[in-house]
């Protein structure tokens, strides 16, 4: 026991310092980091541009409060919504705090409270976010959850069609369900949600925090689809490792938000902002992107090679998912000895994310490494 609150579930490494992919524990062993925090730290650990912005930003201004005008926030917001067809940006601090801003502006826009979500979904911690989330465990034991949501499972079309009624308000779902597992909405399903957004006044909601930001090799995931949300929830990635968090909203929703609907103390504050403009001026580059995507085909292609057919290999960019048919808690584990860093999706499935930044050489190390616990040691690790 400790002075901390007992609701980590953390792995016995203390890292201490990184560069890139890489990072150190205490006693100096070294692992690739395909976590990312996560999937935050987008330009890998230590980015010398970031270093600069925060460096230079300190020395001028942290924080100053939403009381003052933003330049900062102003850029950001127009380097965030450039050739989108979404005109409007609010800054906040987390994903949770970026669903809950887009819950309430549906919520007010439309008059109308119900929102339909989808099984395994996951939207964050806080009661607006959590009410969203479409996991029993995750809301199991804090009562009540936040009215009128529905859950529905993710990508039934018809199961949709026959729930939406003149009381739902809003659809809200991820591109890519991360947390619940890496499954992508498919092309089927979006369909159906534009055919029942265009012809009633039913909000669309995407949660990019997790897929947003260049993560699935483009600027947003929704930008791989036919779906155009009225609402993009945004945080990890975004701040490339500094907490920021914000949504994004087209045009007709400008008025719905007047000062005092909403807001937060540190939402959007200089530093933050500053550092996001530099994450956006290295993510939204079309060459960089590219280059997340040959290194997305460059992955799924080793994996493909590496592990029998049995390991399931889904999702887009660097947002990939292993699905091993059995836990993973102790693959995880087995991996950490062998100097590679994971994280789960669900109790069956190893994600796979990399800093976008990742070269084919350090691909090549995690891919022989996943081969080796998931293919080589089958047998001892099950
Ligand atoms: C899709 C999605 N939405 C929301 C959240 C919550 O974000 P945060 O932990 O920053 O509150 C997460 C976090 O994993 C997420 O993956």
């Amino acid at each position: 026991m400790n002075a901390l609150f007992n609701n980590y579930s953390r792995r016995p490494i203390r890292i201490v310092e990184g560069k890139g992919t890489l990072v150190k524990d205490e006693n100096g062993k070294q692992y690739l980091d395909f976590t990312s925090g996560i999937a935050v730290c987008c330009l890998g650990h230590a980015h010398p541009a970031l270093v600069k912005t925060i460096q230079e930003q300190s020395e001028k201004i942290w924080h100053t409060s939403n009381l003052f005008e933003s330049p900062g926030q102003i850029a950001l917001a127009e380097k965030l919504v450039k050739d989108t067809h979404l005109a409007h940006a609010l800054f906040c601090n987390s994903g949770a705090e970026a669903n809950e801003a887009a819950i309430k502006l549906a919520r007010k826009h439309t008059g109308k409270h119900h929102i339909i979500t989808f099984e395994n979904s996951f939207h964050g911690r806080t009661f607006g976010a959590m009410s969203a989330t479409g996991q029993e465990k995750i809301q199991k034991g804090f009562g009540p959850m936040v009215d009128q949501f529905t859950y529905l499972p993710f990508n039934d079309a018809q199961a949709l069609k026959e729930a939406v009624d003149e009381t739902v308000g809003a659809i809200m779902l991820e591109i890519i369900q991360g947390e619940g597992g890496i499954h992508e909405v498919t092309e089927e399903f979006a369909q159906a949600i534009n055919e029942i957004c265009e012809n009633s006044d039913v909000l669309l909601i995407v949660d990019e925090v997790q897929t947003g930001i260049g993560r699935t090799g483009t600027r947003f995931a929704f930008e791989q689809t036919s779906l155009k949300p009225d609402i993009v929830s945004m945080a990890k990635g975004l701040g490339g490792g500094f907490p920021i968090g914000g949504i994004l909203g087209t045009g007709e929703l400008y008025e719905t938000f007047g000062p005092g609907s909403h807001g937060t103390t540190y939402g959007g504050n200089p530093l933050a902002v500053a550092v996001a403009q530099t994450v956006i001026d290295h993510v939204f580059d079309s060459s960089f992107l590219n280059e997340v995507q040959e290194k997305s085909q460059y992955l799924i292609k080793k994996l493909n090679e590496a592990l029998p057919k049995e390991f399931e290999i889904r999702g887009k960019g660097l947002l990939i998912g292993v699905d091993c048919g059995k836990e993973v808690a102790s693959l995880v584990v087995k991996a950490e000895e062998e100097g590679l860093l994971l994280v789960a999706a669900g109790p069956q499935v190893l994600r796979l994310l990399p800093p976008l930044t990742v070269t084919n050489e350090e691909i090549d190390q995690a891919v022989a490494i996943l081969k080796k616990i998931l293919v080589e040691k089958t047998s001892s690790v099950s």
